[in-house]
């Protein structure tokens, strides 16, 4: 029986460390918050019945995710808590007794506040002499990733606190602000709407896409993001002196933090309801996400004597909504293929009103996902809206089968060109192999034409679609042959329009390598990747001839994707484009600064930077290394080449003399920039 349990235990614990695991890790998650706190109120039911069963890895023991690499991990002065969910009014109620019965039964009076809870990443400001020095995720809740220069593209950061007359003195030492970096409806779109034009993965919902872009480790992708900021508490200040967390409000406001406006201040519980209830409705007219309400005990004092258990504060909760949810029957599921071949299935749904649109398609991530929901075509499903925008199947409605359903099968042959399959076994990555089937041309043109790529205006996907139909068009090189006379043919296609796109595809003939690399459409090779190709090659030529291992000690190149392009460029059907491109006069060489990088001794070799630096900040260090094509990891290891250390160097040093690691000054630093011959 013990055993038993142990197992369910252990099952569930696992269950939701790899739930965990694409929440935070791969911003990717397959469950909704109210699924995963179910989940989580199992374990800790079951732990609390069989207290000698918590294991100190069980998800119950910890605040949040695993911090990411890539940035320097930092220790959080005050550890980021977490927050107790409720998901209804009894709940509320309930929160609202045990604080009463908490602070003795004794006749106090107690308001609170309640703001909306913003679906961000929660994030940790800190201000010395009133300057902003650094912005740390909220990791597991101890440890965070160092995400200043991210942060600092959000516009409404106050890069200074802005005091007020006779204020200044009292907060000159360290103070934190913390808040919620979100990412607005609309951005989230046009990101994700630029994502499926390029053939990458889309995010699930806004909060991901927030969270991927603070993870990017080129502020200037991440500024184009237009990430947003709304501060709402003060984490740890000097000399400050407020009674009431509607004091702090309105002083980080006076600050200069964006604070969001929506706050109340309620009397009782009731009115704590009553205001949530109304936000359940409301918050579909702003602009961005808000996937419940924080409630806040005002009063500082009584915080304090509420204090907090090791995972949460005790004077706050917060209100869940529920997703909005319809039933609605499954028609079929039709396939598409992407521009590298890639099967994906999508939802035909009879029609259904959500969340005040019309849903008839809904998104079904891979093959696997179907057979692990066990969804049939006739199934009745549940959809909601994934952060309230893309709608996507929940579940199965299953007391509502007859019988007639039909289970789907992943396909065998490609729906366009009839070709046999590759990999239906692994259910994730199911490709059509025909490099000249339609429709991936269809794609792998209409990319190649992109803003991003070679930017030919009027080539968009319904011009595409007539030229591959047409046989005008059996890749991109094609495009290079195309007559005026071919064009006017055309469906809606005016000779001035005909005209324009034969001079848009003439012009196109002058992008820049980077622009072309990208636009060929290597799998995995987005336009940071092509950027760092042609700053490297300097010509297609010396690409095309690069071998994987080469490939493999470029920075920001992995194995993947230096496997992907060795395996582009030795494929014949390439060599045969690349010399159409070339006898079309297409340029394909690097046209900005010099011709591919010059190596230096920095060149594929891995830097870690630590202690105070005089002549370089960490960030220009860091950048030179990349820029060298070096690699920057933030702790030593067997695979570290050098440490930098500056003044006040502390453990990093001590591991680097310890496992033998060269360790460099500023000034040898600079010996290696020369350039090698
Ligand atoms: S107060 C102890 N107020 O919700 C934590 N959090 O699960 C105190 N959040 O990602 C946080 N809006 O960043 C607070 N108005 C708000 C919030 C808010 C969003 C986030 C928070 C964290 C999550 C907590």
């Amino acid at each position: 029986m013990v055993d038993k349990i142990e197992d369910k235990i252990e099952k569930l614990a696992e269950l939701i460390r790899s739930h965990d695991r694409k929440y935070y890790s791969e911003n990717c998650p397959v469950i909704g918050d109210f699924e995963y706190d179910q989940l989580m109120n199992q374990l800790i039911s079951l732990e609390s019945e069989f207290p000698h069963l918590v294991k100190p890895d069980s998800p119950t023991q910890r605040v949040g995710g695993e911090p990411l690499t890539g940035f320097e991990a930092v220790e959080h002065k005050i550890p980021m808590l977490s927050i107790d969910n409720t998901y209804s009014e009894d709940e509320l109620k309930e929160f609202d007794k045990r604080i009463f019965k908490a602070l003795d039964g004794e006749n106090h009076i107690v308001e609170y506040v309640v703001e909306l809870k913003i679906d961000g990443i929660a994030i940790s400001l800190w201000y010395e002499n009133n300057a902003f020095v650094r912005g740390v995720t909220r990791g597991d809740g101890s440890k965070g990733d160092d995400v200043t220069s991210n942060i600092k593209t959000i516009r409404e950061l106050p890069l200074r606190i802005a005091t007020q007359k006779g204020q200044n003195t009292q907060n000159s030492g360290l103070i934190e602000i913390r808040g919620e970096v979100y990412l607005p409806n609309e951005d989230f779109q046009q990101i994700n709407a630029k994502r499926r034009d390029d053939d990458e993965p889309l995010f699930a919902n806004p909060r991901n896409a927030a969270a991927g872009s603070l993870k990017l480790l080129d502020p200037r992708i991440a500024a184009k993001r237009r990430l947003h900021l709304f501060a709402y508490d003060i984490g740890y200040a000097e000399g400050l002196n407020q009674s009431s967390h509607m004091e702090t409000l309105n002083l980080i406001r006076e600050f200069g933090f964006p604070v969001n406006p929506n706050f109340k201040l309620c009397k009782n519980i009731d009115e704590v309801i009553e205001t949530c209830n109304a936000w359940d409705t409301k918050r579909r007219d702003l602009q961005y996400q808000v996937d419940g309400m924080v409630i806040k005990v005002n009063a500082l004092n009584l915080r304090e004597e509420l204090g907090a258990t090791s995972k949460a504060p005790r004077w706050l909760i917060s209100y869940k909504f529920h997703p909005e949810q319809a039933v609605t029957r499954l028609k079929n599921i039709s396939v598409q293929v992407g521009r590298s071949g890639a099967l994906t299935p999508v939802a035909n749904l009879d029609p259904v009103s959500l969340a005040g649109t019309t849903v008839s398609r809904a998104t079904l991530h891979n093959f696997d996902e179907i057979k692990r929901k066990d969804i049939r075509i006739g199934d009745y499903v549940t959809i909601q809206k994934a952060g309230d925008i893309i709608p996507q199947i929940a579940g199965v409605v299953k007391e509502k089968r007859s019988g007639s359903e039909q289970p789907f099968n992943v396909p065998e042959n490609c729906p366009v060109c009839d070709s046999v399959v590759d990999n239906p076994e692994t259910e994730v990555y199911v490709r059509c192999p025909n490099p000249l089937c339609p429709a991936q041309a269809k794609r792998r043109v209409t990319f190649f034409a992109a803003r991003n790529a070679m930017d030919i205006e009027g080539l968009g996907p319904a011009v595409v679609e007539q030229l591959v139909n047409e046989n005008l068009l059996k890749d991109y090189a094609d495009i290079y042959s195309l007559k005026e006379s071919d064009l006017v043919k055309l469906e809606r296609m005016a000779e001035k329009s005909a005209k324009n796109l034969i001079n848009s595809i003439e012009k196109s003939k002058t992008r820049d390598l980077n622009n072309l690399i990208c636009a060929m459409g290597i799998n995995n090779i987005g336009a940071r990747a092509a950027d760092v190709l042609a700053k490297y090659f300097g010509s297609l030529d010396k690409l095309s001839e690069a071998a994987k291992e080469e490939l493999e000690t470029i920075n920001e190149i992995g194995p993947i994707m230096a496997e992907n392009i060795a395996a582009f460029f030795q494929n014949s059907a390439t060599k045969a484009i690349i010399e159409k491109l070339k006898t079309a006069n297409v340029n394909t060489k690097s046209l900005s600064s010099g011709n591919g990088m010059a190596k230096t001794a920095v060149f594929a070799k891995s830097f870690v930077v630590t202690g105070t630096l005089e002549q370089y900040t960490r960030n220009e260090i860091e950048n030179i290394i990349k820029e060298h094509g070096g690699k920057v990891s933030s702790s030593v290891g067997k695979k570290t080449d050098f440490l930098v250390a500056g003044k006040a160097a502390g453990s990093k040093l001590d591991k680097a003399e310890t496992l033998g690691i060269k360790i460099i000054t500023e000034t040898d630093f600079k010996t290696l920039l020369a350039p090698l011959n």
